[in-house]
């Protein structure tokens, strides 16, 4: 589909990522951007860069009343953009923290389910339409300063592979990004590289129009999906030689 025209909800507006898939949609030419956040305040100056366009919306993903409502109330949505997600950099036997775990899942999986679920019947009112979720190359390969995070991504992943292999029936594009480290204040304590948060989202964007499934943006992605597939054993111990270096 093409993103020129598309009427776009992208959640985690007012965050790294989020700021710059609304300038992307902004530049690809979308009708309508839905800009999603907790704090509606967070949104002013994005907003304010094109009001007429860009429409601040209060949205927590895991709550399923707010989720709720912003599907009755955006209603013509045809590309839904779930970037949200958290990460608290916990390995799993040195940092047991389950509150920070179960916020990574809450957030990570199943608030990204429940917006897709949700949604599905939008896009298929709508024509079918995309979903791009925002997930990590680390959804394949467990980074185990991380651990925790990651998988919760790996659960997003497969979950994203559920809902593609579903919403073929309606013609709804299922899109995974899975970049490295990214540029934002999520990454802020991991050393370089770092993939500009503008290329994940050029990248991203330009998927759904040449409807690509599984987007690697950047070369740290590119070159472990590339490990993956060659020798995914051989990755998975350089991952753990990262806890005694
Ligand atoms: N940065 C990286 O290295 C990297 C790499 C690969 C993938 N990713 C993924 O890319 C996405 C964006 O990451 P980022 O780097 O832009 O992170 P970020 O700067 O920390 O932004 C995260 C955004 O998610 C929002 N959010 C958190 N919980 C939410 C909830 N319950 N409901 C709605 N919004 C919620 C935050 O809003 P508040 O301001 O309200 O907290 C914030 O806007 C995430 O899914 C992340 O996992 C990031």
């Amino acid at each position: 589909m093409q993103v020129q025209g598309a009427i776009a909800l992208v959640t985690g507006a007012n965050g790294g990522i989020g700021q710059y898939y609304i300038q992307g949609l902004q530049a690809a030419g979308a009708t309508r951007i839905y800009a999603g956040a907790r704090n509606l305040d967070s949104l002013k100056d994005i907003a304010a860069a094109d009001p007429d366009r860009i429409i601040p919306i209060s949205l927590d993903i895991t709550d399923e009343a707010s989720v709720k409502a912003a599907v009755e109330a955006y209603a013509d949505v045809t590309l839904l953009i779930n970037n949200a997600g958290v990460g608290f950099n916990q390995r799993l036997v040195a940092d047991v923290n389950f509150d920070k775990m179960r916020s990574e899942i809450e957030v990570n999986y199943f608030g990204m389910l429940r917006m897709c679920l949700s949604f599905a019947p939008v896009l298929a009112m709508n024509g079918g339409g995309a979903i791009i979720n925002m997930l990590t190359v680390l959804a394949k390969i467990n980074f185990p300063l991380n651990a925790s995070y990651c998988a919760s991504k790996a659960a997003a992943l497969l979950a994203t592979q559920g809902i593609r292999a579903e919403l073929a029936s309606q013609k709804t594009l299922v899109v995974g990004v899975m970049p490295g480290t990214v540029d934002t204040g999520m990454s802020k304590d991991f050393p370089p590289p770092k993939v500009a948060p503008e290329t994940v989202v050029r990248e991203a964007l330009q998927a759904v129009v040449d409807e690509v499934e599984d987007v690697y943006p950047g070369e740290q992605a590119q070159e472990m999906q590339a490990q993956l597939l060659k020798d995914p054993k051989a990755l998975e111990k350089w991952m753990a030689g990262i806890l005694s270096s």
